[in-house]
C-alpha cells in the first residue's frame, strides 16, 4: 500500500497489518488469534457507532479536560532568542500526561465487550496510572505490570495507582523496566483473555493495539490544528513539531493531522532517549540506525546485538527508556516525513533546569528530552519558524531523580 495524504497513518496498512509492507504485523501465539481478531472486529465496529463516538467525546471533555492549553513561551524563546517557541500542554489533562486518552479508551471499549477486568503495562507509571484512573472511574478490576526498577524510580505514580484500587505486578525479569512490564503483560493475557482486556500503552504491540492507541491520542493533534488556526488565522508557512519518542504515542497523536503537510511547512521531530552520556547504552533505534527485529507481536526497528538479542536501554527517562519503537515511526522514518533524533540525559535535564528557570511550567523528564531540542535548535532559526513542544507529562513523577540530579530548583 503507498502512502496516502488523505487517510490516517493508522489506517495505511496492507491486510496482513504492516505499514510500509514491513512495520507492525501481528506476530502472536494461536490462543490470541480469535481474541485478537474479535478486538479488531470490535473495534473497528465502534469507532463508527455514534453512541460510543458521544460517549468518547464526552469523557475526553468532561473527564480528561480537552482540549489542554496551547502557550507561548515568551521568556524563554526570548532568553534564547530566534525561533518562537510555543508548548501545548497536554500535562493539563487529567492525571497529568497524554496516557489518559488511551486509557480512557480501552476502558470504554472493555466496558463494550462486557468484560470487568483489565491489564496494562507502565514504565513511567503514566500509562499504569491513568488506567487504574479509567478501571476506577468505569467499574473495572485493574492490574498493571511494571518494572521493578520502574517501581523504585516512580514512586508517585505508583502510590496513585494502588490509591485507585489497582494492582501492581512488580516484574523482576530482565532490566526490570518497561520492556520486560509489557512481555509479561502480554504473557498474563494469553492465559486470561477470556475475562480480561489488556491495554498496551503505547503505539506498540500487534496492529490492533498501535491502531488504538494512534486514533486515542490523535485528539491531541485535532485540538492543536485547530489552536493553531485560532492564534495565527492561518496554519503557518514555517512550523516545526517537536515529540520525545518511546514506543510513540504522544509523538503519532502531536502529529498524525499534520503529517499530510508538505515537510518545508510542518517539518515533524522525534526525540529519543540518548541515555547517559559517558554510557554507550541508549534507547534511541531510530536515531542509531537500530535493525528491524520484532518485539511485543510487531516488526520494529528494535535496539539488539547481531545475533537478534534485545539490547539493554539506558534512560533517565522511565517512559523513553525502551528498545522498539511504534511501527508507525519507523514507516515515518522510511517515507522520510519525520526527522528522528536523540537527547542525553544530560541535555534532558538543562533542558528543564531551563523551563524553570524562565517559564512556569513543570515538564517531566519525557518532554525535556524534546525541550532540549527546541532549545538547541531555536537560536540557530528566525522568529518567523514556530517551535511546537508536546509538554506530554507533568515532573511530579520525577520529583526523587530531579532532587537527587539537580537538588532544589526554588
Ligand atoms: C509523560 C510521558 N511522555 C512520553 C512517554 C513515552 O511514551 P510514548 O512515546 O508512547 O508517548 C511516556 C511513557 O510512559 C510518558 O509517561
Amino acid at each position: 500500500m503507498k502512502f496516502q495524504k488523505n487517510i490516517p497513518l493508522i489506517d495505511q496498512h496492507d491486510k496482513y497489518g504492516f505499514w510500509g509492507g514491513k512495520f507492525g504485523g501481528s506476530f502472536i501465539p494461536e490462543t490470541l488469534k480469535k481474541p485478537v481478531e474479535d478486538l479488531t472486529i470490535s473495534f473497528s465496529k465502534l469507532r463508527k457507532n455514534s453512541e460510543f463516538l458521544k460517549k468518547k467525546n464526552f469523557y475526553f471533555s468532561n473527564y480528561i479536560g480537552s482540549p489542554t492549553p496551547f502557550i507561548k513561551l515568551s521568556n524563554l524563546s526570548n532568553h534564547l532568542g530566534g525561533a518562537q517557541i510555543w508548548a501545548k500542554v497536554v500535562s493539563e489533562a487529567n492525571g497529568g500526561a497524554h496516557k489518559i486518552y488511551n486509557a480512557t479508551v480501552h476502558a470504554l471499549i472493555c466496558k463494550s465487550l462486557g468484560k470487568k477486568y483489565i491489564v496494562g503495562d507502565t514504565g513511567a507509571g503514566y500509562a499504569g496510572k491513568m488506567l487504574s484512573m479509567a478501571a476506577k472511574k468505569f467499574g473495572l478490576k485493574c492490574k498493571i505490570f511494571m518494572g521493578a526498577k520502574d517501581i523504585k524510580r516512580q514512586k508517585p505514580n505508583c502510590d496513585a495507582m494502588r490509591r485507585n484500587g489497582a494492582e501492581i505486578v512488580p516484574v523482576y525479569t530482565g532490566s526490570q523496566t518497561l520492556v520486560d512490564a509489557v512481555s509479561e503483560c502480554m504473557r498474563y493475557w494469553v492465559s486470561n483473555c477470556d475475562r480480561t482486556h489488556m491495554c498496551v500503552g503505547s503505539t506498540v504491540g500487534p496492529n490492533i493495539f498501535v491502531k488504538i492507541c494512534g486514533w486515542s491520542t490523535s485528539q491531541i493533534s485535532k485540538e492543536l490544528k485547530q489552536q493553531i488556526k485560532e492564534e495565527f488565522k492561518k496554519i503557518p508557512k514555517r512550523i516545526k513539531l517537536i515529540n520525545c519518542v518511546g514506543g510513540g504515542s504522544s509523538a503519532y497523536g502531536f502529529w498524525s493531522e499534520f503529517i499530510k503537510y508538505p515537510k518545508d511547512q510542518i517539518e515533524l521531530i522525534g526525540v529519543e532517549a540518548g541515555g547517559p552520556k559517558r554510557s554507550k547504552l541508549h534507547a534511541a533505534p531510530l536515531s542509531r540506525g537500530a535493525k528491524l527485529g520484532i518485539l511485543h507481536g510487531a516488526a520494529s526497528y528494535v535496539c539488539q546485538n547481531n545475533e537478534g538479542q534485545i539490547n539493554e536501554t539506558e534512560s533517565i527517562s522511565a517512559g523513553l527508556d525502551y528498545p522498539g519503537v511504534s511501527p508507525l515511526h519507523c514507516y515515518l522514518k522510511d517515507l522520510k516525513r519525520a526527522r528522528y533524533t536523540l537527547a542525553t540525559d544530560e541535555e534532558a535535564l538543562n533542558a528543564y533546569k531551563l523551563i524553570k528557570k524562565y517559564e512556569k511550567l513543570n515538564p517531566s523528564l519525557e518532554p525535556c528530552h524534546a525541550f532540549a531540542e527546541a532549545i538547541k535548535i531555536a537560536p540557530k532559526l528566525n522568529d518567523k519558524t514556530i517551535l511546537i513542544v508536546n509538554s506530554c507529562g507533568d515532573a511530579k513523577k520525577d520529583r526523587d531523580i530531579l532532587r537527587k540530579r539537580i537538588g532544589n530548583l526554588k
